[in-house]
């Protein structure tokens, strides 16, 4: 199965937020199973300063959006099974941020635009593109745009991540023909249309073969107003093709065995270390040396739906308690004004540090006793899944990725892997870190063993790969794992996931746009549990082939990609005269598009 995977960030490369880290770690674990994995990034000025002696040219071309020009380089990378892309043009991501320009449209209208019009120059035709949130949402639909007129597009499958389905990419009508390059139609029919506006995530949500949520509980909540930020119908209308994959960490990078940013190190079986951890933190944050006193932990954008309200509501309340709260992020000034100002009242009691800083993000992870985590929504949420990792237990609202991942702590059958709290309400906050704070002072040796069960959850990658492969073996019709080689990839653990319940979703669920949500939505795909053993599940079930999409003759596309090649004499040319390792601003054409608004 070959799977091109298009995002705007990835780790290690660049990053702004949880999107990242999932780009940097999925395609190497879809690699791991069996797939051929490419991923497709811009080539940021970031990039180009940390990694730009580790890429190598591979040629350039021309993209027209609408009726721009420009020029876009293609550079690659070898790294853990996968080849990354990066599409270069200097105008466009030659800036020191990823996004929060006033032209971020017209730039990731350029990056969706290329992807499609320079796959002819990576290394195979995808059979599915993979694309996440707004940045890449066009490119589904200039699939299907090209596709009317160029055969060879059709034979690729789309599936859409929604990471954030608060941002959508609206833009004013005008852009449709303008900057996007697209026709009328695309607005007539309300495709692509949301409220007089140009929606980029609306348009994608439609044209998409599956779409995909990052946890299941989100995937329900989506179907509701009061998540959706009004794409609650389409979501609904959608839903006969909406899944919910909970995402994974990097288990090697968060490993508290191995660490190197923190003090030291600990496991499961020797938890020494993390006493050790827990004084550095105090020492670092400037709070009282108390090793019996717990630390809450937050690490978190300061913004609204984090459900910073809640604590600012209930702070002093909170710090009435025996225990210790540290904070570090920076976002709204609201926020930051409130933690500054809280901190001086609590002087060895509370820190703030309005940063982030992945060094001090560790020493929370590692020495804080809880960590607190009261969203509003929350798609998935990494925080938490590295906090269990790290044996620090989690106080989380029950919602997205948070309800999928903490289960309530039951102090009459010593289970559960965290605290919860269901209201969006600060007393039922109090009321569980309450709960934490005195079971951390009172009963050590159970809440030593809600400790180890929150190390023990399982958020690896290769359950949720497996479940993604499940995706595309339903979208393109190709059985998962292949026939030929029924068994799965040795190299990782766990066999590929049985398949997921996500897209049958009944038909009664399809509501019309508009229509009120129902009361209880039925669940899209029933919550993996966290420690569900991967081994437990079966291959996924060959496809039945009436379900099978038209297949093309592999023939077909290579002609489409030589004619491609040959039309570009210049640049395959330069592509192949610069065989070798190559840093990138030597090589780098000069711009010649008037890629300008
Ligand atoms: C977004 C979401 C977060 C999720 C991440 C990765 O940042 O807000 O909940 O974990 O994407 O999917």
């Amino acid at each position: 199965m070959k799977i091109l995977y298009a995002a705007s960030e990835a780790v290690p490369f660049c990053k702004t937020g949880g999107l990242a880290d999932v780009a940097g770690s999925l395609p190497a674990a879809l690699a791991a199973q069996g797939a051929e994995v490419a991923v497709v990034l811009p080539l940021y000025q970031k990039v180009k300063e940390k990694f730009g002696d580790q890429l190598f040219f591979e040629c350039y071309d021309y993209v027209d959006l609408a009726w721009r020009h420009s020029y876009c380089g293609l550079f690659s990378l070898e790294k853990d099974g996968v080849t990354w892309y990066f599409l270069d043009n200097e105008q466009y991501f030659g800036r020191p941020d990823l996004y929060g320009y006033m032209d971020d449209g017209e730039r990731f209208g350029f990056f969706s635009r290329a992807v499609v019009r320079m796959l002819s120059h990576f290394k195979f035709w995808p059979e599915v593109i993979h694309c996440n949130d707004w940045q890449t949402a066009l490119v589904p639909i200039y699939l299907k745009d090209d596709g009317v007129r160029e055969d060879r597009f059709r034979s690729i499958r789309t599936v859409l991540s929604i990471h954030n389905i608060e941002y959508q990419g609206r833009y004013g009508k005008e852009t449709l023909g303008d900057l996007f390059g697209l026709d009328h139609g695309w607005a007539d029919d309300g495709t692509i249309l949301m409220d007089g506006d140009v929606n980029l995530l609306k348009g994608a949500i439609l044209c998409a073969d599956a779409v995909n949520a990052v946890s299941p509980t989100y995937a329900n909540e989506l179907k509701m107003p009061y998540f959706a930020h009004r794409l609650d119908g389409i979501m609904r209308q959608c839903s006969y093709k909406l899944s919910g994959v909970l995402n994974g960490i990097d288990l090697n990078r968060y490993d508290p065995a191995s660490d190197t940013l923190i003090t030291a190190n600990y496991s499961i079986a020797d938890m020494g270390g993390k006493q050790t951890d827990k004084a550095a933190l105090q020492r670092m944050a400037g709070l009282r040396q108390e090793p019996y006193v717990p630390i809450v932990g937050m690490v978190s954008r300061l913004v609204s739906h984090k459900g910073l309200d809640l604590v600012c509501e209930v702070l002093h309340d909170m710090m009435e308690l025996p225990m210790q709260l540290v904070v570090l992020g920076k976002g709204d000034r609201k926020y930051e004004e409130f933690f500054q100002w809280a901190a001086q009242q609590y002087p060895g009691r509370m820190a703030v540090r309005l940063d982030y800083n992945e060094e001090l993000s560790m020493a929370i992870y590692a020495g804080a006793d809880l960590f607190l985590m009261p969203s509003r929504s929350e798609p998935c949420g990494l925080s938490q899944m590295i906090a269990m990792r790290y044996g620090t237990v989690p106080i989380v609202r029950e919602t997205g990725g948070l309800k999928d991942t903490v289960r309530p702590y039951e102090a009459w059958r010593d289970a559960g892997n965290g605290f919860t709290f269901a209201n969006y309400a600060g007393s039922d906050m109090l009321y569980v870190i309450r709960e934490a704070v005195y079971l951390y002072k009172d009963y050590p040796d159970a809440f030593a063993r809600l400790r180890r069960r929150a190390m023990e959850s399982d958020f690896s990658w290769a359950r949720s790969a497996g479940e993604y492969l499940h995706i595309y073996s339903t979208v393109t019709g190709q059985p998962w794992p292949p026939a030929a080689a029924e068994e799965p990839a040795p190299a990782e653990e766990g066999a590929p996931q049985a398949p997921a319940a996500e897209e049958e979703a009944p038909a009664s669920e399809e509501t019309p746009a508009g229509e009120a949500a129902p009361e209880e939505p039925a669940p899209v795909q029933e919550a993996v549990p966290a420690q569900e053993p991967a081994a437990s599940a079966e291959p996924a079930a060959p496809v039945p082939e009436e379900a099978a999409p038209e297949k093309k003759p592999p023939a077909k596309r290579r002609p489409a990609a030589k004619k491609a090649a040959a039309k570009k004499p210049a640049a395959r040319k330069s592509a192949s005269k610069s065989g070798k390792k190559s840093p990138v601003k030597k090589e780098t054409a000069p711009e010649k598009g008037t890629a300008g608004k």
